[in-house]
């Protein structure tokens, strides 16, 4: 599959398989963390790989999901993620900013994770204090946010906006996330002018 194809196939997965995430994968997707581009090529970021099953249900309660589904968009038992990618910017390097550095590493694991048949939310609504202890994360690295990781139990698609952008699960369970058109945010020379009809 392309790179143009994994981006339009990616979605956010929230229910997971039990299966544990290949070790080599998650080797893998820190490499291509760390090849991500970089501003001012300084590199400030590090990784925390949790798959231990006694840390995994202290990092899950850390967690927080899907806001725009209430309770339900929360992993139940058995459908919770069975590895995590804590990114973390080491402020000793760069003492501020960084955090386009963690999103083009994220959106590089995430597209490793995939083409490796592994789903991923992305979660940066979480209770930092928690991970600190739990992970022993020193105090010189802000924890940017953490990718949540398994095999997918649930089918998300894209669809196009119409009145509004909240994301919502059918009956069906499949999780539809609407985006906005590309006509309507992509602009050709002078702002104003049209890309694509
Ligand atoms: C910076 C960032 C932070 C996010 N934080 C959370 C989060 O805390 N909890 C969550 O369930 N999803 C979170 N998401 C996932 C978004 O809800 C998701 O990307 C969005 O609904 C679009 O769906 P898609 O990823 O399938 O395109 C986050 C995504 C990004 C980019």
């Amino acid at each position: 599959m392309s790179v143009y194809e994994l981006i339009l196939k990616r979605r956010t997965i929230r229910r997971f398989k039990q299966d544990p995430v290949p070790e080599e994968l998650l080797v893998r997707m820190v490499d291509a963390g760390r090849l991500a581009p970089s501003g001012g090529n300084l590199q400030p970021l590090e990784f925390v790989v949790v798959n231990d099953p006694e840390l995994l249900p202290q990092v899950f309660a850390a967690t927080r999901w899907a806001a725009y589904l209430g309770p339900e968009g929360t992993p139940a038992e058995g459908e919770r993620p069975t590895a995590y990618i804590v990114v973390l910017i080491n402020r000793n390097i760069r003492p501020d900013g960084g955090y386009h550095d963690a999103g083009a590493a994220m959106e590089n694991m995430i597209l490793v994770a995939l083409e490796g048949g592994v789903g991923s939310c992305w979660i940066a609504s979480l209770d930092r204090n928690a991970l600190y202890r739990v992970l022993g994360i020193p105090q010189h690295c802000e924890i940017d946010s953490v990718l949540a990781l398994g095999v997918p139990a649930e089918t998300a698609v894209a669809e196009p906006m119409r009145d509004s952008i909240r994301y919502y699960r059918d009956e069906q369970g499949v999780h539809h996330v609407p985006k906005r058109p590309l006509a309507s945010i992509a602009h050709h020379n002078r702002y104003g002018q049209k890309l694509v009809d």
